[in-house]
C-alpha cells in the first residue's frame, strides 16, 4: 500500500504524474548553480529524480507531507520547476509570479484559452516551451490536449519549439506513492 493512500480522495485530475521523457527537455534551461524547488513533488517524482541525477541542488515538497504550496516556502530556493495541480492553476501561477523568481510549470495548452493567463501575465513575460507531441501521463494514453512549460524569467527567448521523444509505456514512479 502506498504511503499516501489516505489522500486518495484528493482531486483525481490532480494526481497525474509527469513521465521522465517530459521532464528532461527543461533541464538544459536550468542554471546548474541555482537551487530548484519542486513544490508538488515527492521523492519519487520524475522531476526530483531527474534533477538529482543531473547534479542539481534541489528541495521538494508536497501537500501530503504537510507542505501546502500556498503556505509553505523552503528557506532557500531560486527556481520553481514542476507540474502543478490542475485544480487551482490561477492560484499557483499567481503565487509563483508574486515570488518574482524564475519558474517553469508544465501546464495544459488549453489553459491559454482561459482568461486567467492574459490577466496574470499582462505585464509579466510569459515564456513557452512548446512540444510537437502530447505527453501521455498514464496508461490510458488518451490525453486529448498538448502540454507546455509555462515559464517566467527562464528561457532564452519567449517561445521555443522542442521535439518531444515520447517513450510509450514510460510513466512516473510517483504513482507508487498513491497506489
Ligand atoms: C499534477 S500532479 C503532478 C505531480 C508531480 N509534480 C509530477 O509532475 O509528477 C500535482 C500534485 O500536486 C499535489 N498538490 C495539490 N495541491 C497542492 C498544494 N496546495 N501544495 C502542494 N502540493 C499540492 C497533488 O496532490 C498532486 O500530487
Amino acid at each position: 500500500m502506498g504511503r499516501f493512500t489516505r489522500f486518495k480522495n484528493m482531486s483525481v485530475n490532480d494526481e497525474k504524474f509527469t513521465p521522465q521523457y517530459a521532464v528532461l527537455p527543461i533541464l538544459k534551461y536550468l542554471p546548474k548553480d541555482k537551487i530548484v524547488w519542486c513544490p508538488f513533488d515527492t521523492k519519487n517524482s520524475e522531476f526530483v529524480i531527474a534533477l538529482q541525477e543531473n547534479g542539481f541542488e534541489i528541495v521538494f515538497s508536497h501537500i501530503t507531507t504537510g507542505e501546502d504550496f500556498f503556505e509553505y516556502e523552503p528557506e532557500k530556493w531560486d527556481i520553481i520547476v514542476s507540474n502543478p495541480p490542475f485544480s487551482n492553476k490561477k492560484g499557483v501561477f499567481e503565487r509563483c509570479l508574486n515570488f518574482g523568481k524564475p519558474f517553469a510549470l508544465l501546464m495544459s495548452n488549453l489553459w491559454l484559452s482561459d482568461i486567467s493567463p492574459s490577466k496574470l501575465f499582462k505585464n509579466k513575460e510569459l515564456q513557452l516551451l512548446l512540444f510537437n507531441k502530447r505527453i501521455q501521463y498514464d496508461e490510458k494514453n488518451r490525453i486529448p490536449f498538448g502540454s507546455s512549460y509555462f515559464c517566467h524569467k527562464l528561457l532564452p527567448k519567449q517561445i521555443i519549439f522542442e521535439e518531444l521523444e515520447v517513450i510509450k509505456g514510460q510513466y512516473s514512479r510517483m504513482y507508487q506513492d498513491f497506489k
